[in-house]
């Protein structure tokens, strides 16, 4: 294949291809044990014509842009409407997600099979959602002594 030219998309990934592109937005963080705060980011979705979507995110604190929190990872559709999501973040942690996809109604919801390397977190949950040109998501854990609840939330537009 010549470089340059975009790669057919894998049929796999078909119901799944509003999440790609590059996304920019705000989001608000928040949770029992912390101060409140707000940041920018920008999500990275793309497939290089496997059965795979690349993910890439980066954070920045919405007052000054100094970088905060950032990960990567794979996203892994299957036929049957179920979804694997492999992270690794930038402090350390690393997530194996489960979850399902559902294409008409543009969303993906995953909770954490395996949480690794982490030294509070025991679980994750994220929801993603594309309404329009906008993608919203959800991120919710649970840490010692809380169980799980809202920590992310972001609204971001299709660049
Ligand atoms: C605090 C986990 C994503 C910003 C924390 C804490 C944990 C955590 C365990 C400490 C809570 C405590 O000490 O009680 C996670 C996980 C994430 C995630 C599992 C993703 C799944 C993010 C992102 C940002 C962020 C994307 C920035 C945009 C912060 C900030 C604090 C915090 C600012 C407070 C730090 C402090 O006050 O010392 N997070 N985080 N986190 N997180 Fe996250």
């Amino acid at each position: 294949m010549a470089e340059g030219n975009p790669p057919p998309l894998h049929p796999v990934l078909q119901p799944l291809s509003f999440l790609l592109g590059t996304w920019r937005g705000q989001g608000e963080g928040g949770f029992p044990t912390i101060q409140s705060f707000k940041y920018g980011e920008e999500i990275k979705l793309w497939h290089s014509g496997k059965p795979v979507i690349a993910y890439s995110q980066k954070t920045w604190k919405a007052a000054s842009g100094e970088p905060m929190h950032a990960e990567s990872g794979y996203w892994r559709p299957k036929p049957d409407g179920s979804i694997e999501v492999i992270i690794a973040q930038s402090t350390g942690l690393a997530e194996v997600q489960k979850g399902i996809y559902d294409a008409e109604r543009k969303m993906v919801q995953l909770q954490s099979d395996a949480v690794c390397n982490a030294s509070k977190v025991l679980s994750i949950g994220r929801v993603f959602e594309v309404k329009g040109d906008e993608l919203m998501y959800t991120v919710e854990m649970g840490i010692h002594g809380h169980d799980q609840q809202p920590h992310l939330r972001a609204v971001l537009k299709k660049v």
